[in-house]
Formats: structure tokens, C-alpha cells, sequence
């Protein structure tokens, strides 16, 4: 089939790359001159994992190819797939003035029959709007031509998008139910075929629904996450250990253990836009997701948690003292700081007195860039903070170590490496990622997100492990006690 992606941010290069891989020609449209460029050049403008050869690969073998020429793009594609960006209004409301762009080219340089396939993440009735920009391009270019507009959400996982593109759980789509849009399905369902082999993983419902199913995937694993953060931190408060809570609900399999996470609070372009988005669509309509609303204020909250430990430990004045900072990017595989914990707790660090060694394995430079923008009017304060190419790096003469990203290889921390590194073996673990027995142990201090006062307080009040139990009770036995 011939498929127009209109935009190569990451969804839309993600899409592009993979419709490719699949035996689809893709045209990919972009406004912007540079990228078109570096794309063509073999280039990539964001990281993700795989996707410079899945690009190489389908541009050599000639199914896919970067332009910024609309007319062309429009012509190319029997399939418009919109996928440029919605960033957020100051209110929070979603921008859709790029939406509305596409649609209006689309509109005004069509020749036949178009299916215009809504993949950005848009307020529920985006569709509808850009239908109706089409219908005016067309009318007022005297033209009768049929068209649909399909909303076909994507789920990709920055990090791991590819394998998430090829191996769906699910492909959404909502489609009007008239001739058109029966025909739109048709051509949808062809689109998809080599993902519906052996199982039927299409979920074909009508436009509102699909634009909802959306916001509300993502608003539930944000629920998820705010819930399970702000038991971690009555953990602290009781004594209890929120990795074994994790565990004993996941086994459940109504609730099941993914996105039960406790750690830093969640970031990315998705989750805090689209919750807030919601809330805003919902609030439009008089009615508050209360629920949702609190999600986003405890994950608010949920940021600064690391920052307050190293506070409670230290004292509120950091001046003279150094951490070393491991993970900077929203999660581990992507370079993407859009809302990354890392910013808060960086800035919090340095506003309270303290130096800071950074480290990150892929996102230093756009790091730098976002901590350069949040701190633009205390630019003193980036002179105390520094970028490191190794992780050990970070550890010399630091007082504490403070992980927020887990990216795999911090997986393995060196004890002994920390006594010797570090002024003083102090481990803040915002993502649960050590062993804080183990550490213990080993004479580290080690404070997590809801089980950071369990190491503590077995630390003063050491309560023998099972095995030493089964070790007293034998030993009770023996004696015949
Ligand atoms: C998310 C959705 O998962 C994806 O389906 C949608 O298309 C886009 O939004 P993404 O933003 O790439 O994807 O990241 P995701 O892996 O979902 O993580 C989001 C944030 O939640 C990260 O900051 C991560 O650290 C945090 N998180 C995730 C937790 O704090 N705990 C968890 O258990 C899981």
C-alpha cells in the first residue's frame, strides 16, 4: 500500500520506519527542512533502540523516503496517517494547530479517495474537526470527493516502540459507520493484515470511543503508578517494604504486576499531558475526574520525594557537599527529558547549596539542554553542576548517590567501589533497583522509595531473616525447648 505519515517526530518516524518494514511505500512529510535532511542523510533526529537500521534498511531498499514537498505527500499516499505533535497549551490543553494544518493540505490537494488516519494523541472530537476542515478545503475547490477520518491510537513505549509497533496487543480503531468509512476499514484492516495472522488483535469501534481508548490506557498505568507511590511512602511511614507489597498484589491476576512501580514519579510526553488533558476535556464537559486529578498532583509530589530524603538526611543546607546523580532521561532507553524527575531533584540539589555529578548513558546532552532552560534565571547554579562519562566517575568524594533513571547498567553497584569512591556511602535509590539488605550489609546506607525506613530500622533493631528463624527454631528443637 502507498502510506503518507505527515510528521517524523517519534511516533510518526516509529510508524514510518515500521509500515516500511512491514512491505508498505512510505512517504514521510516533515516541515522542517534540517530533519528532512538528517533523515535523508542517514541520520537520526531522537534516540530509540533499533530504529537508525530499520530506517537504512527500508530508505536503501526504497519503501520509504523524507520530504517536506505537501503537495507530494498528499498525492503519494492512499492513507494520510496524521502523527505530528500536540504539544501542551500553558492551560494544558492540547495545541492541535499542526493537527488542523495537515488536514487543510490534505483537503486542499487531494485527487481521490483519502483516508485520513488520526494517529497523535487528540482531544475526543479532534476527528470530527479535522473531517470537517477537509470538507471545507474540498468545498471551496468546488471538488465531490469521498474521504474518512480514522482514529487509530498508537501504544508505543519510548525505549522499546519498534517491538511494541510490531507486536501489538491491541490495534484500535475507530471508524464511521457509512460507506466511507466502511471502505476506510477495508483499506485499515489491509494496512494491519500481517499483525492479524493468528489472532485478531483489531478492536473496531467509533471514533469517540477510540480517541477515548486512548487517554484512558494511558490515565490508567499513571493511576496505577500514583497508587502504588503514594503506598510507597506510607511504607516509610509504617516500616513495610512496598517491593514486597508489589509482590504480594501482583501475583493477583485482576490486579497483575505491571506498571505497580513505585520510584521517582513518572514523566514523559504522554502521561502527565494526557492526564492533564483529560481532566481539562472532562472539566469542559462539568464534570471533574477527581480521581485523575489526584494522580496528578501525588505524582507532582512523587518528584521531589528523593529530593526531600537527601533534605531529611542532610539538613536543608547542602553547601559544601556533592551527589552523584545516575539516569537522567524520563526512563531508561531514550534520550527524552520531557518531564523527567531528573530536573526537579537536579535543581533542588543545586538550589539548596550542593555540587552534582551527573550521569547518563544517552541523554547528557538534551539534559543539559533542559536543565540549561529550567535554570535560565539562575545560571550560576549549572556551574555546580557537572556531566560525567562514566558512572564511576560520579562517585568520587560524593556524599550520597542518588539514583533516578534505572537504565540496565546501573543494575550492578559495587559496595566496596562506593566505600572507597565515596565521602560518605550514602544510596538514595528513587526506582527500588538495590538490594538494601545487601547493601546494609556491605556498611552502605540505603534509603529507597517506601522501604527506605525497613534497612533503617533493621539496621537498629536487626529482626532475624527467615533463615537464621528456621536456624533458632531448629536449634530450640535440638535443645528441646
Ligand atoms: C506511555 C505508554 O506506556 C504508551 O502506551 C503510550 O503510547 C505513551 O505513554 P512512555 O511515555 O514511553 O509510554 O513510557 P512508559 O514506559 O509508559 O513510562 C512512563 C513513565 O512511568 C516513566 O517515567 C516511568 O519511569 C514511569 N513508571 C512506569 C513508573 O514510575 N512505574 C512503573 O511501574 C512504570
Amino acid at each position: 500500500m502507498n502510506v503518507t505519515i505527515v510528521g517524523t517526530g517519534y511516533v510518526g518516524l516509529v510508524t514510518g520506519a515500521c509500515l516500511a518494514d512491514l512491505g508498505h511505500h512510505v512517504f514521510c512529510l516533515d516541515a522542517d527542512e534540517a530533519k528532512v535532511a538528517m533523515l535523508n542523510d542517514g541520520r537520526m533526529p531522537i534516540y530509540e533502540p533499533g530504529l537508525d537500521e530499520l530506517v537504512a534498511r527500508n530508505r536503501d531498499e526504497g519503501r520509504l523516503s523524507f520530504s517536506t514537498d505537501v503537495k507530494a505527500s498528499v498525492a503519494f499516499g492512499d492513507l494520510q496517517i496524521i502523527a505530528v505533535g500536540t504539544p501542551p497549551r500553558a492551560d494544558g490543553s492540547a495545541d492541535l494547530r499542526f493537527v488542523h494544518a495537515a488536514a487543510k493540505a490534505i483537503g486542499r490537494h487531494m485527487d481521490r479517495f483519502k483516508v485520513v488516519v488520526q494517529k497523535s494523541t487528540v482531544p475526543v472530537g479532534t476527528a470530527e474537526q479535522v473531517s470537517r476542515i477537509v470538507r471545507a478545503e474540498l468545498h471551496a475547490r468546488a471538488k465531490d470527493l469521498d474521504f474518512s477520518v480514522v482514529s487509530n491510537p498508537e501504544f508505543l513505549k519510548e525505549g522499546a516502540a519498534i517491538d511494541d509497533f510490531m507486536n501489538p496487543d491491541r490495534i484500535v480503531l475507530g471508524v464511521d459507520d457509512d460507506l466511507p468509512g466502511r471502505r476506510a476499514l477495508g483499506l485499515m484492516r489491509q494496512l494491519y493484515g500481517p499483525f492479524n495472522c493468528n489472532q485478531e488483535r483489531t478492536r473496531v469501534m467509533d471514533v469517540r470511543s477510540a480517541e477515548l481508548t486512548k487517554y484512558a490506557a494511558n490515565a490508567m498505568l499513571a493511576t496505577r503508578i500514583s497508587f502504588m507511590n503514594e503506598l510507597a511512602n506510607l511504607a516509610d511511614r509504617l516500616g513495610a517494604d512496598i517491593e514486597l507489597v508489589r509482590q504480594g498484589i501482583g501475583s493477583d491476576p485482576r490486579i497483575g504486576y505491571s506498571f505497580l512501580q513505585a520510584g521517582a514519579g513518572y514523566g514523559g510526553s504522554c502521561f502527565p499531558k494526557d492526564v492533564d488533558a483529560l481532566c481539562r476535556t472532562a472539566l469542559e464537559r462539568g464534570q471533574r475526574l477527581s480521581v485523575l486529578e489526584a494522580v496528578q498532583s501525588v505524582n507532582q509530589r512523587q518528584k521531589l520525594v528523593l529530593l526531600q530524603k537527601v533534605l531529611g538526611h542532610f539538613g536543608d543546607d547542602l553547601a559544601g557537599r556533592e551527589f552523584a546523580v545516575y539516569g537522567l532521561a524520563f526512563k531508561p532507553g531514550t534520550d527524552d527529558m520531557r518531564e523527567a524527575p531528573s530536573r526537579a531533584i537536579i535543581a533542588g540539589l543545586l538550589r539548596a547549596g550542593a555540587r552534582v555529578a551527573a550521569h547518563d548513558p544517552v541523554a547528557q546532552e538534551s539534559a543539559a539542554r533542559a536543565l540549561a532552560q529550567d535554570l535560565a534565571d539562575e545560571p550560576e547554579l549549572l556551574q555546580r553542576l557537572r556531566y560525567v562519562e562514566r558512572p564511576a566517575e560520579a562517585l568520587v568524594g560524593a556524599d550520597a548517590l542518588l539514583l533516578v533513571t534505572e537504565w540496565k547498567q546501573y543494575r550492578v553497584l559495587n559496595p566496596s567501589q562506593l566505600k572507597r569512591a565515596m565521602r560518605t556511602p550514602v544510596v538514595f535509590d528513587g526506582r527500588n533497583l538495590w538490594d538494601p539488605d545487601q547493601l546494609a550489609a556491605a556498611g552502605v546506607t540505603y534509603l529507597g522509595v517506601g522501604r527506605s525506613n525497613l534497612a533503617q530500622m533493621r539496621e537498629a533493631n536487626p529482626t532475624p531473616q527467615p533463615a537464621q528463624q528456621l536456624a533458632l527454631a531448629k536449634k530450640k528443637l535440638r535443645n528441646g525447648a
